[in-house]
């Protein structure tokens, strides 16, 4: 049976927001809101284009969906999964969280609580979006409405570690909030804890530094393949030797984009220059994870020189172009590095990726992918980009030729001596 006493609505149902509209409708009346109109359509017709949920999992849940504000002015719990991505110069962009704050302020009553579960800074609920509910709906914070703050951890692709079974960490602007917050998320993760905090800022800064330590242990293994390769030793057999003793964390260097680990550190060290200290360690990891792309190329066109292949005109296939593998999220991949570098010397390069539709990678990086026809072609090199599962099938032998130049960032590729198999 439904818990009638709480109206939830879910404000951005992207690959964080709608996940956690289904699994609250399961529990309570909820509506999921998307500024989107499309997205909203394409929810409608039980399709998730991004793929976290199934089309019959949409179609027999009792979410409803709206772009429509009147339809969600009756619900008393708005929570706010809206995009924190960076701008140019890597500085936070809130224009989203900013104007989701501002259309809650338009549509909240007094007893009504507001929860926060975009990635930011440690302060930025309490400095950036309160104010501007508050000044909207003219009620004051713990006195008219409460707060909360619990940061999402799901991991898109991922069947194994889902909402209902990761620790969630809880906080709210005051004991009563804090209680309701974890109140309404320990019904929905039913399989792990929830887990209190004591201040919003807590678990923001706790969800942050999850990213930025992932983000510095990458790149200390990016920073040994590249001391590696001048010593001529091989990085993963180090690493997996490394990893025998107990408390050695074996980390795969690599590309590190998409707009978590990549996006997060830089809300941490705007948060840090603010507040007068300027980070060193967190931003020099950015800087060397960030360049793997162009030093990736640059090894792959050295290789190919080694094996006397013309760079100039060499046909080159990269599979994979999502950020990450088995999903079709493409937001801030850092494969387009290695693209990019490599067109500067002026090779072909065949891009593959099942994962992803044509359209959508033309529209946002203006580049065609190629179809499964490229497996009736002979490449000079072939750079494995994404560990997508269905790439571990592809029969290498008949596409390459002898001398070709096989690039593994993945380190998924298995053995095999009849190829010319080189990796991070
Ligand atoms: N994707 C992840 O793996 C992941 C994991 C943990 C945390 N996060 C964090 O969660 C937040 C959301 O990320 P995401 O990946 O779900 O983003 P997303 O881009 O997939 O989805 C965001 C949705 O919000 C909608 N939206 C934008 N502005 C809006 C507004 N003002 N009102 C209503 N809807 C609006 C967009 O149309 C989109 O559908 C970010 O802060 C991100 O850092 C993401």
């Amino acid at each position: 049976m439904k818990n009638l006493d709480n109206k939830i609505c879910i404000i951005g149902l992207g690959y964080v927001g709608f996940p956690l509209a289904i699994e609250f409708s399961k529990y309570y009346k909820t509506y999921g809101f998307d500024v989107n109109k499309t997205r909203i359509s394409d929810l409608k017709n039980n399709l998730d284009k991004t793929g976290e949920i199934a089309s019959i999992t949409i179609k027999e849940s009792d979410l409803n969906l709206t772009s429509n504000k009147d339809d969600i002015k009756s619900c008393n719990v708005f929570i706010i999964t809206v995009p924190t991505p960076i701008d140019e110069s890597k500085k936070p962009d809130l224009g989203a969280l900013r104007s989701a704050s501002e259309f809650v302020g338009e549509i909240i009553k007094p007893n009504d609580l507001v929860i926060y579960e975009s990635t930011v800074y440690p302060g930025c609920t309490r400095e950036e979006c309160i104010p501007l509910i508050e000044k909207k709906s003219k009620l004051k914070l713990n006195k008219d409405f409460l707060c909360g703050y619990s940061p999402e951890r799901i991991n898109p692709g991922d069947k194994v570690n889902n909402l209902k079974n990761i620790t969630k960490i809880v906080s709210g602007s005051n004991e009563k909030a804090l209680n309701m917050v974890d109140k309404l998320y320990s019904k929905i993760v039913s399989e792990a804890e929830t887990f209190k905090v004591s201040s919003l800022e807590i678990a923001e800064a706790a969800k942050v530094i999850e990213n930025t330590q992932r983000d510095l242990n990458i790149a200390f293994v990016n920073e040994l393949a590249l001391i590696f390769e001048k010593l001529n030793i091989n990085t993963k057999e180090v690493i997996d030797a490394a990893a025998t003793k107990w408390n050695f964390l074996p980390y795969k260097p690599g590309l590190v984009g998409g707009h978590c680990i990549g996006v997060d550190p830089y809300y941490l060290t705007h948060k840090a220059d603010i507040s007068g200290y300027s980070p060193e360690i967190i931003l020099a990891g950015r800087k060397l994870n960030d360049n793997m792309g162009f030093y990736i190329a640059e090894r792959v066109i050295k290789l190919m020189i080694s094996k006397s292949i013309i760079v100039e005109n060499s046909n080159i296939l990269v599979l994979g172009l999502t950020f990450k593998e088995n999903c079709p999220d493409i937001r801030n991949s850092k494969v387009i590095d290695v693209i990019n570098e490599l067109r500067e010397y002026n090779t072909n390069i065949d891009i593959y990726d099942p994962w992803v539709d044509d359209k959508t990678v033309k529209n946002v990086y203006g580049l065609s992918l190629s179809d499964s026809s490229c497996f009736n072609k002979k490449y000079d090199s072939i750079i494995l980009a994404v560990a997508h599962s269905q790439f571990l099938e592809i029969k290498l032998e008949k596409i390459t030729h002898d001398r070709s130049v096989i690039f593994d960032i993945k380190s998924v590729l298995p053995n095999n001596r009849n190829l010319n198999i080189y990796q991070l």
